[in-house]
């Protein structure tokens, strides 16, 4: 089946309120479109062609980065859903079957598309759905016998009409060829003065042509017109992925309090507390557990490893069994090995720790190379920055850093190196000795009177 998908996407979305075109909102991290893209490709469109015109060069950019597959067509007037479809058919050959989607329908299923292009066959298939308050929407006519003879608009509609609860989603699906005849003969002789899409349906029923009806599910053909929808939307996305996640083993203390924005996935036993979000690419190994409002930003934890409350973690990778947090910040470039701990108000930023090295409290690690089994202590930082340059600090295997400590890099610290607390160490310190650095000696004065007021 030679699929070709037109995507609807050149409305202004004036009641987003927003400098950012409606179908590049996103929704679970991706803007719309990227959805009804997706959807289109897994339903094997050969091809996608997105109808732009609000926004087009946005929209464009976007679509080029990661979408490049996809064809642009721009309709520079709107004059409706008719003629929007239209600018896209000199790009489908006559024996493709089209199906029509829209940018700001982002939910819809693979299943649905699936359906609609095999309803079709050699006539028309379009989606509905039964509202409980149709208003809006396009009423589907139906003879007594309830064959479809059209869709009439609410603008257009009599009260009788405005009675039917059967609506028109939008979605259709017809031989190219067909639609192609169908589409020359709309007129825009309406209440809006436009070229309706809806008109093909009647269209169809002149010729003769079978007419049928896909039932969609309500959540999956809601479109997303202001940010209240938009932010339902989210909801509906992320709780159907929660429920999915739930049924593949999954633990999550609440699917309602739970965000995803890219892709997440995860062995056995694993459990994610409330309040988190993650992003980007989040892989978690067997009986991770992630406690309440963390964010993870492209991470990967090995088996065993646990991120108390309130973590954050960007671009990082840890080994198995360590701990991290709570309020514990890892940046890009952070890698740690098997059982690591990173404690309270420490930060990493691109730098290696090696197996079961350790800060616990309130530390800056840096561009800094640190071996196995070492200690950092409350409050050492790596200087790595001289105000033009990052250097590195190298600390060797079984180092003490004593609380309090300044490394200035570049500087090594040796295998086994004990730093006594407040050093400010920019040498060398050698392997297996104790290395102090500290302004002046302490002296005691004795008889010293307190300060009055
Ligand atoms: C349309 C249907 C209606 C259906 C409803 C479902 C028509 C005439 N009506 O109405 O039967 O119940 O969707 O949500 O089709 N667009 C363009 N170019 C245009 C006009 C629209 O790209 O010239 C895009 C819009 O950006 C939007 C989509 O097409 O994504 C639908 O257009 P809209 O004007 O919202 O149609 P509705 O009045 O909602
Ligand atoms: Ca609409």
């Amino acid at each position: 089946m030679n699929l070709h998908a037109v995507i609807l996407a050149a409305g202004q979305g004036t009641r987003m309120k927003s400098a950012l075109p409606k179908v590049l909102h996103r929704v679970g991290g991706t803007p719309m479109l990227g959805h009804v893209l997706a959807t289109a490709q897994s339903a094997d469109a050969a091809a996608c062609h997105v109808v732009l015109g609000h926004g087009a060069g946005q929209v464009q950019q976007w679509l080029q980065a990661d979408f490049p597959g996809a064809d642009v067509v721009l309709q520079e007037q709107q004059l409706g859903t008719a003629h929007a479809v239209q600018q896209a058919m000199p790009l489908v050959p006559d024996n493709a079957l089209v199906v029509v989607l829209y940018g700001d329908v982002p939910l819809i299923s693979v299943e649905l598309v699936r359906k609609l292009a095999a309803a079709a066959g050699d006539g028309l298939a379009i989606a509905t759905a039964e509202l409980p308050d149709p208003f809006g929407y396009g009423r589907i006519l139906r003879t007594a016998k309830g064959r479809v003879t059209g869709v009439v608009e609410e603008k257009d509609a009599s009260p009788e009409q405005r009675a039917i609860r059967e609506v028109n989603t939008g979605l259709l699906a017809a031989p190219a060829r067909r639609l192609k005849r169908w589409l020359a003969h709309v007129g825009n002789d309406n209440a809006k003065g436009e070229y309706y899409l809806t008109d093909v349906v009647a269209l169809a029923a002149n010729d003769s042509v079978e007419v049928q009806t896909v039932a969609a599910g309500l959540d999956e053909v809601e479109g997303v017109n202001d940010r209240l929808q938009l932010a339902q939307a989210e909801r509906r996305y992320q709780r159907a992925r929660a429920e999915q996640f739930l049924r593949d083993g999954l633990h999550l203390a609440d699917p309602a309090r739970f965000d995803l924005r890219g892709t997440l996935s995860f062995g056995r036993d694993v459990s994610i507390d409330v309040g988190c979000v993650l992003e980007g690419s989040v892989e978690l190994g067997d009986n991770v557990s992630v406690g309440p409002y963390c964010v993870l930003r492209n991470v990967k934890l090995g088996a065993g490893t646990r991120v108390d409350a309130h973590s954050v973690l960007d671009g990082a990778a840890a080994g198995r069994d360590c701990i991290i947090g709570p309020f514990a910040r890892l940046r890009p470039g952070a890698q740690l090995a098997d059982q690591v701990h990173i404690g309270n108000f420490v930060e990493i930023k691109k730098s290696a720790l090696g197996q079961a090295s350790k800060a616990n409290h309130l530390a800056y690690v840096g561009d800094a190379v640190v071996g196995a089994r070492v200690n950092i202590g409350a409050g050492v930082i790596t200087c790595n920055y001289d105000g033009a340059n990052k250097h590195v600090t190298t600390i060797g295997d079984d180092a003490f850093i004593g609380t309090d400590s300044q490394l200035v890099a570049p500087v090594t610290i040796g295998r086994g190196a004990y730093i006594a607390a407040g050093s400010t160490i920019s040498k060398e310190a050698p392997e297996d000795a104790l290395t102090i650095c500290r302004a002046r000696e302490q002296k005691s004065f004795k008889g010293w009177k307190k300060p009055k007021k």
